[in-house]
Formats: C-alpha cells, sequence, structure tokens
C-alpha cells in the first residue's frame, strides 16, 4: 500500500546533536533518519540498493506501522532509507573507523543491510536453525568499518532492513535512529554482569569489568568521582590509568560507601585521540537486613481451594537448618510431609479450616495460622513465582525449567514464599494430534513428569496459551479446543494458565463490543472451572475494555493491566502512571497485573543482561507492586542470582504488603510535583505507604498531614529496613533518591487477623 509519494524519503543532517545511549561524546555530528520506505511481504532483492522502491509507503521511523496504514499486519516486511552520507562526517570524530548506525528499536526482528550488504541482525527469524526469537524491546547499535569501502560517502546509501514482527506493533519505534561515526571509546561498556561485587557492611567493594567491543586497544585513564547525591557532593575523586586490549576486557577495583544515593561517575579518556566516554553506575545498596537465625514463618498464610481439587502448600519459613515442620488441625484429606514442609492431599468440604504450622530449630520456634477457605475462590493471595518468558523468551525449555526451580529452593526464595513456576509461550508442538490433543513440543518431553518434579518440591506448575489459532510467538493456540485443552492441562497437573490475546486480536470484530472481549476469555474460564483441580486464570489482554472491571466475571483471577514490561525506568514508569485507575477493583483472587518484575538477568531469549533499572528503580519497583496487591512473578535467570536481586526479594515485611489477606490494592493518595504517596489498607489495621519520589534528583519532602494516614504523632515503621522510625512529627522530613522510596508502615498492628 502506497500512503504518500511526496514525501521524499529524507534524512536530516544535525549538528553537535546530543547523542542516545551510554558510551558517547555529545557534540558530535548526527544524521537523523525520521523516514523511510516501507512494503510488507518478503524478497531478499529488496536488500540490494539499485532495487525499485518508488512504488513504496512512506513511514515515520519513529512509530509502528500498524499506526501508519498497516493494522493488524504480522509477518515479513521491509524498510528501505535513502542516504546521503557526507564525507565531513568523518572529520565530526578523531578516530573516524566506524560509521555507527542507531537504528533505535525494531519490533521484533531485524537483518540490516548497508548497499546490498548485511550489517547487523538482532532476534532470529522464524526460518533460522534455532527458530523464532523476538527482540523486540532491544536498542540496534549497528558499526560498519568504514576500510570495507561500504559506505559510499558524498553520495546515496541504501540501508534496508528485513523486518520479521510476530504480533502486536510491528517495525521501527521508539525513538529518532540515526547515523554517526563512532569514536574509538564508543566500543568500551561497563559489564555489570560479570563484575565482582561485595558487600560489607557500609561499604561496597567491587571490580567492575569493562568489555571493549571495538578490534583496537584503548590506553588512557579512567577517572572516576563518588559522588553522593544525599549530601549532593562529590565524596571521592580517583584516576589512574586504564587501558583494554583489542576485542578485550579488564577490570578495575573500586570501593564506596554502601548507601542510597551513591554513584560513581566514570570519564575514560584514551590518550592518542583524546576521546572520552563517561558512565555513571548507580551503586547497590543492600536494604534488607540479614535473615534471622530463629525460625519464622513466611509468605501467604491464606489459601483458597474448591472442595475436592488437589492441594499443594509448601510452608515458607526460614531459620538455621536444621528446621523441624509440624502442623496441627490438619483436615481429613490432606497430609503433611515433615521432612519437605509440604502440605498436600484433596481440599476437604467447603468451609474454613485454620491449621496450626509450626516451625522449630535448635534456637525455638514460631506458630503461625494457616486459614484455608474451601470454596470457589482461588488465588486469595497475589500469586508469586517465576515465568519464563523475561528471561528465556521462546527459547525455554524443561531442562531450564527445573533449573529454575531447583534454584527457587536452592537460593532460599520459596522460603519466602515464591512458589510458582510457569511456562510461558514456546512449549506446544507445531501440530495436534488427530484427535485434537495438544502435546508439548521436544523441548517438553515429559509433561507430567516435569509437573511432579514440580509438585514434589511443592512448587506450583503453571504454563501458557491464547485464545486464538496462535501465541504470540506464533505456537499453536487454543481456539476450538478450550475445553480439550483445559483438560490437558489437568491432567498434566497445571494449577496456572497465563491466557494471552495475540491472534484472537486479529478475529475481534474492529469495533469490539465488551462481550466480545469477554468471550474468549468466558469459554476457556469456564472450562478451567470444570476441571477436577485448581487452575489459576491469568488474562493478558493487555487492559483492554478496562478489564479490571470484569476480569472476575469470566473467572479470571488476574489480568494484566497494561503491555508488555521492559527493564527501563520508561516502561515501568508509564506503567506506574496508568496503574490508579484500575486498583480500585482488586480484592482477593481478583488481581490486577501490571506485567512481570524486571530484576535481576533478563533477555527475552537473547543475551541475558542485569536489569537496566538502577537498584532505586528496583526498589521502587517492587515496592509499587507490593502495594498494588500484584502478582510477583519474576522474570531472570534464577540459576544466576546476584546478591542485590536475592536481597531485594527476600524480604518478608514488603512481601507480607503484597500478599496482605485483605487484599485491597494502595491508591494514589497524593500526586504532585513528582512526589507519589500510595497508601494501603492492611488486615492489621496498620496502612502500608509508599513515598516515591520520581524527579530526577534526591530530594526531601515534609510528609506530615499530605495524606490522611501521615498524621502527626503516627508510629512508622521502615519496611525495607526492618526498624522503627521515629514517630511522626509535624516537622518530619523524608529523604527519598532519584526514583526511589520510602516505605513505611503506619500505625501500631492490632489484634493479628490472618485470613481475615
Ligand atoms: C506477549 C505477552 C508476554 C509474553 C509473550 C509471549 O503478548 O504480553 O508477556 O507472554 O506474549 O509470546
Amino acid at each position: 500500500m502506497r500512503l504518500t509519494t511526496t514525501l521524499g524519503t529524507l534524512a536530516l543532517l544535525v549538528s553537535a546533536a546530543a547523542v542516545q545511549g551510554a558510551g558517547q561524546t555529545a557534540g558530535r555530528t548526527l544524521i537523523e533518519l525520521p523516514h523511510a520506505r516501507f512494503a510488507i511481504g518478503d524478497d531478499p532483492a529488496r536488500a540490494q540498493p539499485g532495487f525499485d522502491d518508488s512504488q513504496w509507503a512512506e513511514l515515520s521511523t519513529l512509530a509502528n506501522y500498524e499506526k501508519q496504514g498497516f493494522p493488524d499486519y504480522d509477518g515479513y516486511s521491509w524498510y528501505r532509507i535513502h542516504v546521503r552520507i557526507p564525507a565531513s562526517l568523518k572529520a565530526s570524530v578523531r578516530w573516524p573507523q566506524r560509521l555507527h548506525m542507531y537504528l533505535s528499536s525494531i519490533d521484533d526482528v531485524d537483518q540490516t543491510y548497508l548497499n546490498g550488504v548485511k550489517i547487523g541482525e538482532t532476534g532470529q527469524f522464524p526460518d533460522d536453525p534455532q527458530g523464532y526469537a523476538t527482540r523486540w524491546n532491544a536498542l540496534r547499535d549497528y558499526y560498519v568499518d568504514v576500510a570495507t569501502g561500504l559506505v559510499h560517502w558524498d553520495a546515496d546509501n541504501v540501508i534496508a532492513v528485513r523486518v520479521y514482527d510476530g504480533s502486536g506493533g510491528g517495525g521501527f519505534y521508539r525513538d529518532m535512529p540515526t547515523l554517526g561515526m563512532a569514536e574509538i571509546v564508543d566500543g568500551l561498556q561497563l559489564d555489570t554482569a560479570r563484575s565482582r561485587i561485595e558487600y560489607q557492611p557500609t561499604s561496597f567493594s567491587a571490580r567492575l569489568k569493562w568489555v571493549n567491543t571495538f578490534p583496537v586497544a584503548l590506553t588512557g585513564k579512567m577517572d572516576y568521582d563518588v559522588y553522593d547525591a544525599v549530601a549532593g557532593k562529590v565524596q571521592r575523586h580517583a584516576s589512574a590509568p586504564f587501558s583494554v586490549g583489542a576485542n578485550a576486557e579488564s577490570e578495575l577495583a573500586v570501593e564506596a560507601p554502601q548507601r542510597a544515593g551513591i554513584e560513581l561517575r566514570f570519564r575514560f579518556t584514551e590518550t592518542r585521540t583524546g576521546a572520552a566516554t563517561e558512565t555513571v553506575y548507580h551503586a547497590p545498596y543492600l536494604l534488607t537486613p540479614a535473615e534471622s537465625p530463629r525460625p519464622q514463618i513466611n509468605g501467604a498464610l491464606v489459601l483458597g481451594a474448591r472442595a475436592g481439587s488437589p492441594v499443594y502448600y509448601r510452608i515458607a519459613a526460614t531459620g538455621k537448618a536444621p528446621l523441624a515442620y509440624a502442623v496441627g488441625a490438619l483436615p481429613a484429606g490432606l497430609s503433611f510431609d515433615a521432612d519437605a514442609g509440604v502440605i498436600s492431599g484433596k481440599a476437604p468440604a467447603a468451609g474454613e479450616y485454620r491449621l496450626a504450622l509450626e516451625v522449630r530449630n535448635a534456637l525455638g520456634k514460631a506458630q503461625r495460622t494457616l486459614t484455608l477457605r474451601v470454596g470457589d475462590q482461588l488465588a486469595l493471595t497475589p500469586p508469586m513465582g517465576w515465568n519464563s518468558w523475561n528471561a528465556y523468551g521462546l527459547a525455554v525449555d524443561a531442562d531450564k525449567v527445573r533449573a529454575v526451580a531447583d534454584a527457587m529452593i536452592a537460593t532460599g526464595l520459596a522460603a519466602h514464599g515464591w512458589t510458582y513456576i510457569n511456562i510461558d509461550d514456546g512449549w506446544e508442538s507445531a501440530a495436534r494430534a488427530a484427535d485434537g490433543t495438544i502435546s508439548s513440543n521436544s523441548k517438553f518431553p515429559d509433561m507430567p513428569g516435569l509437573s511432579s518434579y514440580l509438585h514434589e518440591r511443592g512448587l506450583r506448575f503453571g504454563i501458557y496459551s491464547s485464545p486464538g489459532p496462535l501465541t504470540c510467538g506464533r505456537f499453536l493456540g487454543s481456539i476450538d479446543h478450550e475445553r480439550q485443552d483445559a483438560d490437558t492441562y489437568a491432567k498434566w497437573g497445571i494449577d496456572y494458565l497465563k491466557y494471552d490475546l495475540c491472534s484472537y486480536e486479529t478475529l475481534m470484530p474492529k469495533q469490539p463490543a465488551l462481550a466480545d472481549h469477554q468471550a474468549p476469555y468466558r469459554l476457556m474460564g469456564a472450562a478451567l472451572a470444570a476441571q477436577p483441580r485448581d487452575i489459576v486464570f491469568s488474562l493478558c489482554q493487555y487492559g483492554n475494555a478496562e478489564v479490571w472491571k470484569w476480569g472476575g466475571e469470566v473467572r479470571g483471577n488476574s489480568w494484566r493491566t497494561t503491555g508488555d514490561i521492559e527493564d527501563s525506568w520508561h516502561s515501568t514508569k508509564e506503567i506506574i502512571d496508568s496503574q490508579h485507575l484500575s486498583a480500585p477493583y482488586t480484592k482477593p483472587g481478583h488481581w490486577n497485573d501490571p506485567d512481570m518484575l524486571v530484576v535481576g538477568e533478563v533477555g527475552w531469549g537473547g543475551a541475558l543482561h542485569p536489569s537496566r533499572l538502577t537498584p532505586d528503580e528496583q526498589y521502587s519497583h517492587i515496592s509499587l507492586w507490593s502495594l498494588l496487591a500484584a502478582p510477583l512473578l519474576l522474570g531472570n535467570e534464577l540459576t544466576r542470582l546476584d546478591a542485590f536481586t536475592r536481597n531485594l526479594l527476600v524480604n518478608d515485611e514488603v512481601i507480607a504488603v503484597d500478599q496482605d489477606p485483605r487484599g485491597l490494592a494502595a491508591r494514589r493518595a497524593w500526586n504532585q510535583d513528582d512526589w507519589q504517596i500510595w497508601v494501603r489498607e492492611l488486615a492489621d489495621g496498620r496502612h502500608a505507604v509508599g513515598i516515591f519520589n520520581f524527579g530526577e534528583q534526591f530530594r526531601t519532602l515534609k510528609i506530615a498531614g499530605l495524606v490522611p494516614e501521615l498524621g502527626a504523632g503516627a508510629a512508622l515503621r521502615d519496611l525495607w529496613r526492618q526498624r522503627p522510625l521515629a514517630p511522626l512529627t509535624d516537622n518530619s522530613n523524608v529523604g527519598v533518591p532519584a526514583h526511589g522510596v520510602l516505605l513505611v508502615a503506619v500505625g501500631i498492628a492490632g489484634a493479628a487477623s490472618d485470613g481475615k
């Protein structure tokens, strides 16, 4: 389809523009690429410079093609950008060896050619030997060695981009693609994933790993400031010679205080060219105190089940090993494995049962009541666990899932209530059996075996499908087989289904009525309800038609309120900014799901990297999700859990906010000047209050009276640090780092009311 013929493809020359991305020097000449020619379909000839694209549509590169006249198109397409590259570009840098092509993000996969020669590829196409892997949210930074002669200076060049879109938005989006010259230092990157970080009580030390991705040795010096954002000043300056070989790496030992607001501001200057690159490292700091050696029972203390359904409940408990578990008042039909601390069996008749949990060790005992509510409600507290998508994308397989389950226990996360192990997209076989039964593909040779593996460990097993013919990753969906698939899931021992709209969207009327939105979920909801086991139903349709108002009506237990999250502050904050709309609809068994957690190492099936959220952004992320009573589903490579991420995920007082049995979400009670205060009523009569500083600097705020719950005299407890703060006075000032949070409990806990 041709949209316009009048707009020639424009490439703008911008002088001294600011450049994106870390590790680059401002003040360099950039050529902006705001437009491209576009056509759907696929043909290798389109890579060639001489190909005739004069009849193609002219699109902006700043938004998906769906928004520019190609609604609902999934599959192959090509962009072609014609650009004159002036030789003067080379004069704008000191090392004119590499052309830098920044192509922003391309949804989902791309292969990029310059003048007919492939110069970059991100993600995997469906016909790749490894199978399809989307990298819709990766930034594309491609470098072209000018010595290859590929760049036509002072002449026309054609950048041709072959795109494959699996579902949803497709093609270029995000920000301005640009061309410019790289400096010799641009290949230098801080690799925090492989840096060794050690935490002492008040300081941290790290051997930071720097990687040079360019084939040229770098010699120079590294300057760094230890900047204290709380004090607003540089605490210390250090400078040392620093070199790193061609395509090699080097370590740099650093030490800094371990507390909020510490930034290490690096500047590497290369001797020969004088070019410099700057990197800011937000130093991690641990807030959750070390686990007590005394026994402690953690996690959800209210469990919903339907009569006769299988029950699995792992007592989440910490304390110095060995721990001895006991359960009193166990209803008939349930049994208890005292070694594993797992209650299992069949749920008794409808009613409320109060089980006496006890955990002992040499230092003492802990006792708590588990309320088993047998009726028609599941997921009485938000599901907590792990989902494969953000780590492995479509590359998930059974061995990885088993390893994650082992890690869930070995890291101690299960002892804090993390129990679901959910496979996302990518497990389905290419075709159904002759009788229509769905089966798993060769990556999952034995679903019932995997299910037993998880259940024996007291973990729960989740799976994924779509109401359409295909899932978002183009595997088989459940259309016309809803009941059959639900039967299969029950046979396999599935405890949780994520049901993702994907291709069903194209079957819906152009202007869907509410009933059209509900129909596919109603169908699967009924099919799950007919099973002889409890399967938590998680709706994924990105919040369409205000699903929070009707998700419960179609038997949903949770529903996504947003599109997909990414490990960027932009994405996380965008999600945060819409959650006040759905929050009031939260109640036990009916949870808003602002998407999975982006902490730890994530990668969506591509190279894993540590979350790009700063430590403070991660504290805000977990705090807000807990205030919202959101499902807490990790999406990281759990077999490589670093100390910071583990510490972030084992805070029982923060988790208790998420799992609070009253099941009310926080309200956004105050929103001014980039400050937000969220207030959640807790079952014990206290309020959990998150004071978020969404500004760009460390700031202080006088909090008394800003919301009714913050009245002078109120008792305050810092939940991350697990210690009381001085009672609130009219002058109480709290300091919160940029994008960070102070999460407190306000008031005095009344009579314990677990399960109320
Ligand atoms: C998306 C969904 C993601 C993931 C993916 C799998 O639509 O929002 O969470 O499930 O599909 O293909």
